[in-house]
């Protein structure tokens, strides 16, 4: 099953992306980089290009993008900086994604919010090719009064299970690995012969997030109401989905009040040939 995604959904989310990500896994790429003379990447379910807007000024003299994703619609909307080609290749990862890495000479490949989309077979087809990934959310979220005392919901943990259990869908690539893909990648990354490091990048969110933190809690709400819907009555406190709308009343009021924290757990991968 695919899934769209707006391009709304996406400029939200970039600066807190891009603000989370590991510094350490910047430090351990940018030598490698430097060492290798490298100058050409391919990006994997590039969007709208946030992973080109974040690595190009860190990169120094990378000279050639090329950008996969199925949607032709957010590709068109990538930039082409200044002395820098960029190839747009609307396909799906399936066959084009791993194609792009096999058979064009690549130094890096690199993908963002996209390996809990996919399975473990194209995962382990990615392991022979790959060596930058970044942010993959994984399966922690944890609300908090004031950035540090954990300010729990009753609901939190049943919405969250719900929600983990929505993301291991199959969203066109096979079951999706969903929270466990970042493990995963390193396992499987390491197996390949790489040295492989997974990195905390969390998302940390407070009342200047607000709008994002809005948008997750509106699409854990769907994804979890979509979750339970399909199961059968989860017991004493009656139907999940209306405890799913009842949590997302109470979590919206909470992102209202303009006092909170809001963790979202999230991992970056680096992979460098050994
Ligand atoms: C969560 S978005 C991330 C976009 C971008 N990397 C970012 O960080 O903003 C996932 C992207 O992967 C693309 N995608 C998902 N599955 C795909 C597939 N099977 N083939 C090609 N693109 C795919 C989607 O169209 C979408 O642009």
């Amino acid at each position: 099953m695919s899934e769209t995604f707006d391009p709304a959904w996406l400029a939200l989310r970039e600066p807190v992306d891009h603000r989370s990500r590991s510094a350490a896994a910047m430090s351990l790429l940018a030598p490698a980089w430097r060492a290798g003379s490298w100058t050409r990447v391919v990006d994997l379910g590039s969007g709208t290009g946030a992973n080109l807007r974040y690595l190009t000024p860190r990169l120094p003299g990378i000279r050639h993008w090329t950008l996969v994703d199925r949607d032709g619609d957010l590709l068109a909307r990538a930039p082409a900086p200044d002395g820098v080609e960029v190839k747009r290749l609307v396909g799906d990862l399936a066959d084009a994604g791993l194609a792009a890495i096999r058979d064009s000479d690549v130094d890096l490949a690199t993908g963002s919010a996209l390996l809990d989309l996919v399975s473990r077979d194209w995962l382990r087809g990615l392991a022979e090719a790959c060596r930058l990934f970044a942010l993959t959310y994984d399966g922690t979220i944890q609300w908090t009064a004031d950035g540090r005392r954990p300010a729990d919901d009753p609901d939190d943990a049943f919405v969250r299970r719900a929600v983990n259990s929505h993301q291991r869908r199959d969203k066109g690539l096979g079951p999706a690995l969903g929270p466990m893909a970042g493990l995963m990648a390193e396992t499987l990354f390491r197996e390949a012969g790489y040295r492989a490091w997974l990195l905390q990048s969390p998302w940390r969110l407070g009342p200047d997030d607000a709008a994002l933190a809005q948008a997750l809690v509106d699409g854990w709400e769907s994804a979890a109401a979509d979750e339970l819907g399909d199961a059968p009555d989860d017991g004493a406190d009656g139907d999940g989905a209306v405890r799913v709308r009842a949590w997302a009343e109470r979590r919206r009021a909470t992102i209202a009040s303009g006092r909170f924290g809001l963790t979202v757990g999230h991992l970056d991968l680096l992979a460098l040939p050994a």
